[in-house]
């Protein structure tokens, strides 16, 4: 029987975890505060945006909502970042990317306090990752692991193959397979658009990890029996008419194969949302001492 890991499920036990932390700050009169801030028309993000408010508020974290004109010059954004980095009150800064086409998402990345960078993005965070020494782990790939921990699955010694090298996901997550940590101790093979015969890179791993933003890319054919499958893939198709929700993984045909997979919806997704929460509260508590 494959084992469908159910990311709800395990994102349901990280948000009661935290409740211990946010009782303490607010004992201690803080209420943990994450400010998002939105320069976007795109449906998609205002969506991902309203969806990370309402979970904040459902732990008893507040939400800052911050909206701008995606049409305003960039100093408006820049401005708006540094009042934030300035205001005790806010202990998380996201700001959803992508920005307009006229701002860098990577100048944006880069004025946020590395302290209240909550998404993990900031240079500093990403260095301090790859030293192996990370303060905030980003959402995804932080979402990842605990998935495996809950899915009992050892990568101590494991060939993890992980198809796609984005800074958001790939590159941060082979960084902490690999490291001489929990969850980590991995023989990691990164693959991305230019690998060759990427399905022998994926047919020799004990964990497959697809976060490479290609619908279905990893079919049942690509796999050997008994891996372990987690699709980080979020993409909208068409489908007999329909629009529908598929990840960077085949389902049926890799699950016929895998020991244990993640399905889309309902895998790692709730538990990217989770884990901003968790690097949310992380923040207060370390601002608050
Ligand atoms: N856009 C898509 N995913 C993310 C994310 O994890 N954080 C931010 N800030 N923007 C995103």
């Amino acid at each position: 029987m494959t084992d469908i890991i159910d990311g709800n499920a395990v994102a349901a036990e990280v948000r009661d975890g935290l409740s211990g932390a946010i009782d303490t700050l607010d004992d201690a009169g803080v209420t943990p505060t994450l400010a998002t801030v939105l320069m976007s028309d795109d449906p998609a993000s205002q969506t991902y945006v309203s969806m990370k408010q309402q979970d904040c508020e459902e732990v008893g974290i507040e939400a800052l909502d911050v909206e701008i004109d995606p049409d305003a010059p960039a100093e408006e954004l820049f401005d708006t970042v540094a009042d934030l980095n300035a205001d005790p009150d806010v202990n998380g800064i996201l700001v959803q990317m992508p920005v307009p086409d006229h701002i860098e998402d990577r100048d944006v990345i880069r004025a946020i306090d590395p302290a209240k960078d909550v998404d993990g993005f900031h240079p500093e965070n990403v260095g301090r990752l790859v030293a192996g020494d990370p303060v905030y782990k980003p959402c995804t790939p932080h979402g990842v692991l605990k998935l495996l921990d809950a899915a009992d699955v050892e990568t101590e010694g494991a060939d993890v193959t992980v198809v796609g090298r984005s800074n958001i996901v790939g590159k941060p997550l082979a960084n902490l397979l690999i490291q001489k940590a929990d969850y980590g101790n991995a023989t990691v093979t990164v693959c991305h658009s230019r690998t060759d015969d990427l399905a022998e890179k994926t047919r020799r791993a004990d964990v497959v990890i697809a976060a490479v933003g290609v619908p279905e890319l990893v079919d049942g054919s690509m796999i050997a029996d008994g891996t372990v499958v987690i699709d980080v893939g979020v993409n909208r198709v068409e489908r007999d008419g329909e629009s529908t929700l598929v990840g960077d993984v085949d389902f049926e045909s890799a699950k016929a194969k895998a020991s244990a997979i993640t399905p889309v919806p309902g895998g790692v997704g709730p538990m990217t949302r989770a884990m901003l929460l968790y690097n949310t509260v992380k923040a207060a508590s370390r601002q608050a001492d």
